[in-house]
C-alpha cells in the first residue's frame, strides 16, 4: 500500500487535475512545537472539510468540492521550530539547497547550473518552513482553499500582537493544458516515467531514508518557477528551436540524426500511420528518445535531462524524476503585459536526482535549457527562475492528525 499523500498522480492512467497552487506558509519566529502542531492539525482538518464540500462559514450549505487534494510539505526550516522532536533529514541538508537570489536581483540559483534568478527578483518565498500543494478540476476550488486557509490562520492571530502561528507568505497558481504542450509549443510530458517505474523514483525507501527511518514512504517535492522568454525564443527559427528540444515541433517525433545541410531528421515512421502526433496510441516506442551520438542532438535539451536511457529508474544514479509540472500565465508591468512559463515540479527520492541533473557537466550543468554553453547561445537566456525550494512531503500514517505530525507531535 502506498503511503504516498494525495496530489501526486502517478498510478496508470491518472492525470493531474487541471488547477494548481503552491501556497508557502510562513511559522511565527515565537511559536513552538505545540501552537505549529495545533496550527497544522486545524489547517488538516479544514482542508479535509473543503473537499467535501464543507466551508466552516456556511454550515449545512455544502459547496462543490471541485475534486481537491492536498500535499503538506516540511521545508528545511520547519526543523528549527523550537522544541521539534526530530532533526532535519539528510535529504533536506545544505547541500541540497538552492542559493538566494542576490539582493540587488538575479544571480545563480546553483553553483555549475545554469538557471539564473530573474533580474527582478531579490528574494525567493520558496523557502519557508512548510508548503501547501492545492490541486483541483476548478481555478475556484483551489483559489477557495487558499482564502479558506487564509481566513482560518487569520481567526488565529494573536489578538495582542496580531501574529499568527502560521501565515500565507507566498502563493504560485498554474495549469494543465489539454493541448499538451508547452509555451514554447512543444509536447511537454511525452517522456515522462511509465507508470510502473513511478512509485520506485517518487518513494523514498529504506536505503534512502537512512537515519530517518521516518521518511520511508514518503517523497521529496523540488519546485522552479521557471519564466521563459518567449521574446528571445520565436527569434529562433523552427529547425533552430527542434535541434535545441530534440524533438520535431509538429509531431513531437523524437530527433535521431542532421540531414546533408544540418537539419533535424526525426525518427523514421513516427507518428505511425494513422496518427499525427507522438503522443497518440500506437507510438509508445517512440516517447523516450533513443540515444544519440551526433553532438548537436546529444546536446538538446531531452538528451541532456536523460543520459541514461533505459538505465533502472529506481536507481538514484539514473537521475530520473517524476515531472508533474503546471504551466502558468501571470499579468507584468511591462511590455508585453505578461509572464510565461512552467512551474517544474518533481517528485523523487532524493533532491539529489533533480540537483545533479541541473549542475553536472554532460547534463544541464552549465545549460539553461538545452545547446551550447554560454549565455549568449541561442537558448543561453531562455529560463529564469522566479522562486525554487525543496520539501520533504512526509509519509501518511493511519491515525497520525495529519502527514509528519511526528515532528512536531
Ligand atoms: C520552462 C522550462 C522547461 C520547458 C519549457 C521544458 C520543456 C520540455 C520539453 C518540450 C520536453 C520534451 C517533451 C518530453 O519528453 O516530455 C521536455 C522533456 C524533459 N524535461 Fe524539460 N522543460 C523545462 C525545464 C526542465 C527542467 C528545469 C528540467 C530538470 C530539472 C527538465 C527535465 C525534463 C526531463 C527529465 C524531460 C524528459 C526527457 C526524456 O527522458 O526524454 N525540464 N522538457
Amino acid at each position: 500500500m502506498s503511503t504516498l499523500q494525495a496530489g501526486i498522480y502517478h498510478g496508470p492512467g491518472r492525470r493531474p487535475p487541471a488547477h494548481f497552487a503552491l501556497v508557502f506558509l510562513r511559522a511565527d519566529p515565537e511559536a513552538d512545537a505545540r501552537a505549529v502542531d495545533g496550527a497544522l492539525r486545524a489547517v488538516n482538518a479544514m482542508l479535509h472539510d473543503l473537499a467535501d464540500g464543507r466551508v466552516a462559514e456556511l454550515p449545512g450549505h455544502p459547496v462543490p468540492g471541485g475534486n481537491l487534494e492536498f500535499l503538506l510539505g516540511f521545508g528545511p526550516k520547519a526543523f528549527d521550530i523550537r522544541e521539534a522532536k526530530l532533526e532535519c533529514p539528510a535529504g533536506l541538508g545544505p547541500q541540497m539547497r538552492f542559493r538566494s537570489p542576490r539582493p540587488t536581483g538575479g544571480g545563480q540559483l546553483l553553483v555549475g547550473s545554469g538557471l539564473p534568478y530573474a533580474p527582478d527578483i531579490v528574494s525567493n518565498d520558496a523557502t519557508e518552513e512548510f508548503c501547501l500543494q492545492l490541486t483541483a478540476d476548478t481555478h475556484l476550488a483551489v483559489s477557495r482553499a487558499v482564502v479558506e486557509l487564509w481566513k482560518l490562520l487569520r481567526g488565529g492571530r494573536d489578538p495582542d500582537t496580531r501574529a499568527a502561528v502560521l501565515e500565507v507568505a507566498g502563493i504560485h497558481t498554474g495549469f494543465q493544458r489539454e493541448d499538451g504542450r508547452s509555451w514554447i509549443g512543444f509536447h511537454d510530458g511525452v517522456s515522462n516515467l511509465r507508470s510502473q517505474d513511478r512509485e520506485g523514483v517518487i518513494s523514498i525507501g529504506e536505503a534512502d531514508a537512512g537515519q530517518d527511518a521516518w521518511t520511508v514512504g514518503g517523497t521529496y517535492l523540488v519546485f522552479l518557477r521557471l519564466a521563459v522568454d518567449l521574446d528571445r525564443w520565436h527569434t529562433l527559427p523552427r529547425e533552430a528551436q527542434e535541434l535545441l528540444v530534440g524533438r520535431d515541433k509538429l509531431t513531437g517525433a523524437p530527433l535521431t540524426a542532421l540531414d546533408g545541410a544540418g537539419r533535424p531528421v526525426p525518427a523514421v515512421g513516427c507518428p505511425v500511420a494513422g496518427t499525427t502526433e507522438v503522443t497518440q496510441p500506437g507510438n509508445e516506442d517512440f516517447l523516450q528518445p533513443p540515444p544519440v551520438s551526433e553532438p548537436v542532438l546529444a546536446a538538446s535539451h531531452v538528451h541532456r535531462v536523460n543520459l541514461t536511457g533505459a538505465a533502472d529508474p529506481g536507481q538514484p544514479g539514473s537521475l530520473r524524476v517524476f515531472r508533474q509540472g503546471y504551466e502558468f500565465f501571470e499579468t507584468a508591468p511591462t511590455a508585453p503585459g505578461f509572464r510565461v512559463g512552467l512551474n517544474f515540479v518533481g517528485f523523487q527520492d532524493s533532491p539529489d536526482r533533480v540537483l545533479r541533473m541541473l549542475t553536472q557537466r554532460g547534463w544541464l550543468g552549465g545549460i539553461n535549457f538545452g545547446g551550447r554553453p554560454g549565455p549568449d547561445a541561442p537558448a543561453g537566456r531562455l529560463l529564469s527562475v522566479r522562486a525554487g525550494g525543496t520539501y520533504l512531503v512526509p509519509p501518511v500514517r493511519d491515525a497520525a492528525p495529519y502527514p509528519g505530525a511526528e515532528v512536531f507531535g
